[in-house]
């Protein structure tokens, strides 16, 4: 009575922009950098019990308004946070973001850990932005689930971004690739408009 068929499709998903081909490492990577709201962001600890081991902590991040895509990602950040105080010590970071953050891998059914389900580390260091670019980074970041512009005004918020210095991409099989950051930059990561 209450029978439901479902059918499987390996096609992207209906709503969601087109994935540039696996081979353009840097576009994919960018694509990747746009769509995800969030990433993980490792940092050495300078807290007790694990000073001086890695410290893994989810962030928001934004590389721009929703269609215009920078490829840097912008941070909202306070010092009374945790993984601030350690950026504050050694600004040397990674930050992960995987399309598994979006309904792609999910309704392709691809595993978080396969490299189908495209995924990016950056490794770098975070950097406080000022004047017009700390503008830019909160039209990027407040534009996307708004509800940041309302955090206590009392936590000496500033506005940040990842200076990336390598990138490294999971998007098919046969081995991580890296690509360089003129590489991600000049990358487009949608579709020309024709
Ligand atoms: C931004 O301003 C802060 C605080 O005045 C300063 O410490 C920092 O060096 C500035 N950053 C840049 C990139 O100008
Ligand atoms: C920022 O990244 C560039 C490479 O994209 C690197 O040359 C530069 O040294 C980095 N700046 C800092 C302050 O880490």
């Amino acid at each position: 009575s209450n029978v439901r068929i479902y059918h499987f499709k390996i096609q992207c998903p209906t709503n969601f922009p087109e994935i540039p081909p696996h081979q353009e490492v840097a576009r994919v990577a960018r694509f990747i950098a746009h769509q995800c709201d969030w990433a993980s962001m490792a940092t050495i600890s300078t807290h007790k019990p694990v000073m001086g081991q890695p410290f893994s902590n989810v962030f928001s991040v934004s590389d721009g308004p929703r269609g215009s895509s920078t490829g840097v990602p912008y941070l909202y950040l306070t010092s009374m946070e945790v993984s601030v105080q350690d950026l504050q010590v050694n600004p040397q970071a990674s930050l992960s973001m995987s399309l598994a953050q979006t309904d792609y891998c999910k309704q392709l059914g691809f595993d978080p850990q396969s490299p189908l389900c495209a995924h990016i580390i950056l490794s770098g260091s975070v950097i406080q932005v000022n004047g017009t670019e700390a503008d830019y980074a909160q039209k990027a970041l407040f534009s996307r689930p708004p509800e940041m512009m309302e955090w206590p005004k009392d936590h000496d918020w500033f506005f940040a971004k990842f200076n990336i210095t390598q990138v490294w991409v999971l998007d098919y099989f046969g081995g991580i690739k890296m690509v360089s950051p003129e590489e991600y930059f000049q990358a487009a990561p949608h579709k020309k408009q024709n």
